[in-house]
């Protein structure tokens, strides 16, 4: 079965304990970060990671959409992050920011865009925990779920097997009950989903969907 990350991008900003205390069942809770620079557009910072982790049990997987993330993971992972993602697009000092993170005491998680090959990853595969496919250009929630993902997965989950490693599969941006048994066929472990969750009345339910599709 499917992991379930809410993304509380789409949840309410002024209640978000609010909204979060309304979805049971959720496997990690997705924390989108941008800086208005590596993507045109603003959220969370390290202050709200910090009061979520003291407020809730939720694993908190931290996406950084930042310039130059190895100067704040460390700061990320003490905040409370269980997992941290930096996008190979944003930094020269990648696998600096994967050793930052895991030395830390957290999983590392590399992301790539859609427009990215996954040949940027060959390197750092043995080294990461998780790998995150971007099945939208990252900065907003509620955008179309681009298909072309789905080959891209299944790519990643070949190489995974024929190199013998064990990192999970994370995709974000337009999942919903329509592609969720597709991507999961694929290869995806977890999958985070925001307008689908919280743009609906019952947040639990729409969680338990998107497992019961997968079983
Ligand atoms: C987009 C974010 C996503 C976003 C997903 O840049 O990384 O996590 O919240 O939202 P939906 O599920 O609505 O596409
Ligand atoms: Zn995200």
């Amino acid at each position: 079965m499917i992991k379930v990350a809410p993304s509380i991008l789409s949840a309410d900003p002024a209640n978000l304990m609010g909204d979060i205390n309304k979805v049971e069942g959720a496997d990690y809770l997705h924390v989108d970060v941008m800086d208005g620079s590596f993507v045109p557009n603003l959220s969370f910072g390290l202050n709200t990671v910090q009061g979520l982790s003291k407020d809730t049990d939720i694993k908190l997987d931290v996406h950084l959409m930042i310039q130059n993330p190895e100067n704040y993971v460390e700061q990320f992972v003490k905040a409370g992050a269980s997992i941290v993602g930096v996008h190979v697009e944003s930094t020269q000092h990648i696998a600096r920011a994967i050793q930052i993170i895991k030395n830390a005491g957290a999983r590392a998680e590399v992301v790539v865009n859609p427009g990215t090959p996954l040949t940027e990853l060959e390197e750092l595969l043995p080294e990461i925990d998780q790998v995150l496919i971007m099945s939208v250009n990252p900065g907003f929630g509620g955008q179309k779920f681009l298909e072309s993902s789905i080959s891209k997965v299944k790519r990643l989950s070949a190489l995974r097997q024929a190199r013998g490693l064990e990192f999970d599969i994370e995709i974000d941006g337009g999942i919903s009950d329509k592609n969720i048994k597709a991507v999961y066929d694929a290869g995806v472990d977890v999958a985070v989903a925001g307008s689908y969750v919280f743009g609906a009345e019952d947040y639990t339910k729409q969680v338990q969907l998107l497992k019961e599709l997968t079983k």
